[in-house]
């Protein structure tokens, strides 16, 4: 989404440009395959302490290994890859797309995540015609996925929640500080939330993530949730799928239900963000330093009784006017003191307006991208 408005405005010229994708977590990823399916050059800018899977990752798909740019500290440190990338952007062949600023990534989610969803429930609805569309959860990293949210409360009334680090709580108590969910949660307000839409804003703890990704993908885990739990052995091997913010939105998830007093007719959509093949390292880590004796069934069900069955209607907030305000104002120092964007833009956002209007831009840009694959002869 970042990518195709600059290419189809002719801005990105992928002969001419290196793409830099700044992350803390997929999109760097993301980002460098398409500029190596584009057949240009693409630039990870990430922190040096994300997991080793991902640096991995990169390693393969690079052009160059100068390609992958390692910042100081971990997942909070966003500030640190910004200025990695005003030094990149002093030479005019690098071309910065910063998904925490670039608004086609919320309107990418809005149009097309925020639709996928809605088809999921539409086809949820054949079969249950009393459902409702409660509520969509998302962890926010650059908050573009939140957009999805937007677009479910604009469709059938849903309620937005917003989800980032117990650790790094910067939504709930203006708070900072160093977690392990990768790629959520960057001690920052994204330019591109929508703040004054957001409805609910919960934190999980990163002892709640690393604890059930080992339940999840141990065999002692596994067997104790079949054997002892009785969970359905098919559900069980689907858990390998839930990586720490999709294990840290599933249990955001269950946080609202039990705020809101969700009853079996009313819906609550989350996306499982990535998978627990990124985190192997980190489980070993988490093994050695807790579990030194070994990881017994005893740890499994101490695990799931505190932060699965044990979650509950701490650390959420319903926001109110003032609430709003006072996450929506966080962000002046990053956006308008540190990264120089004008006040009058930065206030902008405070109107359902401005994104109404971006939202109605989806057709205008579907009809570039037409135009653009025509020119150019790409088929889809
Ligand atoms: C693993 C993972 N989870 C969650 C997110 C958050 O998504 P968003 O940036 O759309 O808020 C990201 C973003 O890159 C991610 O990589």
């Amino acid at each position: 989404s970042c990518l195709v408005p600059r290419s189809v405005m002719r801005k990105f010229d992928p002969t001419v440009h290196r793409a830099v994708w700044p992350s803390t977590g997929n999109y760097a990823r993301g980002g460098v395959a398409i500029s190596r399916l584009m057949q240009s050059r693409g630039v990870a800018v990430l922190p040096e302490n994300m997991s080793k899977e991902r640096f991995d990752w990169l390693d393969e798909w690079v052009t160059d290994p100068a390609d992958i740019i390692r910042t100081p500290g971990s997942e909070s440190n966003v500030k640190e890859i910004y200025d990695a990338c005003h030094e990149l952007a002093k030479d005019p062949t690098n071309f910065i797309l910063n998904q925490f600023n670039e608004f086609a990534n919320h309107v990418g989610h809005y149009a097309v995540t925020g639709r996928a969803l809605g088809h999921v429930f539409e086809a949820m609805l054949r079969d249950e015609p009393s459902l409702e569309l409660a509520a969509v959860v998302s962890a926010s990293g650059s908050a573009g996925t939140l957009a999805m949210g937007d677009r479910l409360k604009d469709d059938y009334g849903a309620k937005i929640v917003a989800v980032e680090a117990l650790e790094c709580p910067t939504m709930l108590y203006n708070g900072y500080g160093e977690h392990n969910i990768q790629g959520i949660g960057d001690k920052h307000i994204p330019l591109i939330h929508n703040v004054m839409n957001t409805d609910i804003v919960t934190a999980v703890s990163d002892e709640a993530t690393d604890g059930l990704n080992l339940v999840f993908t141990t065999d002692v885990g596994k067997a104790y949730l079949r054997d002892s739990l009785g969970v359905d052995p098919a559900i069980v091997d689907q858990l390998k799928h839930f990586g720490f913010s999709s294990i840290c939105n599933t249990i955001a998830a269950i946080k609202t239900v039990k705020q809101l007093g969700l009853g079996p007719d009313q819906v609550v959509m989350s996306v499982a963000t990535d998978g627990s093949e990124m985190y192997g390292s980190e489980k070993a880590d988490h093994l050695a330093s807790r579990y030194s004796e070994g990881f017994r069934e005893a740890d499994a069900a101490a695990i799931v009784s505190r932060f699965l069955l044990g979650a509950g209607t701490d650390h959420i907030e319903e926001l109110d006017t003032v609430g709003r305000e006072r996450i929506f104002n966080l962000g002046y120092f990053t956006w308008v003191e540190q990264q120089g964007v004008s006040l009058a833009d930065f206030d902008a956002r405070r109107d359902q307006g401005f994104w109404g209007t971006l939202h109605g831009m989806t057709p205008a840009w579907d009809a570039m991208i037409d135009e653009f694959n025509a020119e150019t002869g790409v088929r889809v």
